[in-house]
């Protein structure tokens, strides 16, 4: 999983066209975009995209990338708002690598029952090869209603294994790991949720790295 994450400490430079060089990172679901915005940070050669259906969370970190370098400004980011029911068509094979962390509603759906339309749109945006991360956090407690509601399956390796997996490979993808992340290693993640959940007790958060396949 860490392969994911480079912590280069290059600073941001100015630059005439895009920095997207080291390649294309969307992440759906971004919420307040601070993962993206981190990763950006570190990695000014790569471009990043974060996308959310809602757009108020996406209001205060959009207008902060637009800021004088100097003020927390970035060249190497974008913030869209779209559901990923209806990616739009502009981001068909961009991506190197697509991140969906703690997804709610009907993006958790998707991912955890293995909607196989919305993993077909997920992969139209891979380039080939390209590395989905996903990362769910539930707590079948405090989560209940909300399992209930979206008709979840219960999510475990063995379901990954026995169901997920074939889901996954006809909408072409390959799950190439996956497991359970423990509570000491969500801070690492850097995103407003990990931080959230904070080692709650009862919560599981279970990864997925999956990677599209040759079609
Ligand atoms: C719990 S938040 C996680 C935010 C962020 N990834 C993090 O880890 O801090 C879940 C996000 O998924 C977004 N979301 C839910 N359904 C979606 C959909 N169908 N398409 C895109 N985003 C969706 C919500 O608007 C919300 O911002």
């Amino acid at each position: 999983m860490a392969e994911l994450y480079d912590n280069s400490t290059e600073k941001p430079s100015s630059r005439l066209s895009l920095p997207t060089g080291e390649g294309i990172v969307i992440d759906i679901g971004t919420g307040d975009g601070h993962f993206v915005y981190r990763l950006a940070q570190r990695n000014p050669k790569k471009f990043f995209i974060g996308v959310d259906a809602n757009p108020r969370p996406l209001e205060k970190i959009s207008e902060k990338i637009h800021r004088n370098p100097a003020k927390g400004g970035l060249p190497n980011v974008l913030f869209l708002q779209a559901s990923v029911e209806e990616l739009p068509l502009e981001l068909d094979g961009v991506a190197d690598e697509v991140h969906i962390h703690f997804p709610w509603g009907s993006l958790l759906r998707a991912v955890a029952n293995g909607d196989e339309k919305i993993l077909r749109s997920l992969r139209r945006v891979c380039s080939q090869e390209a590395l989905l991360e996903i990362v769910i956090g539930l707590d079948a407690e405090r989560d209940r209603t909300e399992i209930e509601r979206l008709g979840l399956r219960p999510l475990s390796i063995e379901f990954i294994d026995a169901e997920l997996r074939g889901r996954y490979q006809s909408a072409g993808f390959e799950i190439a790991e996956r497991g359970v992340l423990p509570s000491w290693e969500w801070p690492k993640m850097e995103t407003s949720w990990a931080k959230r959940l904070g080692g709650s007790e009862g919560r599981e958060v279970i990864y997925i790295i999956a990677r599209a396949i040759y079609e």
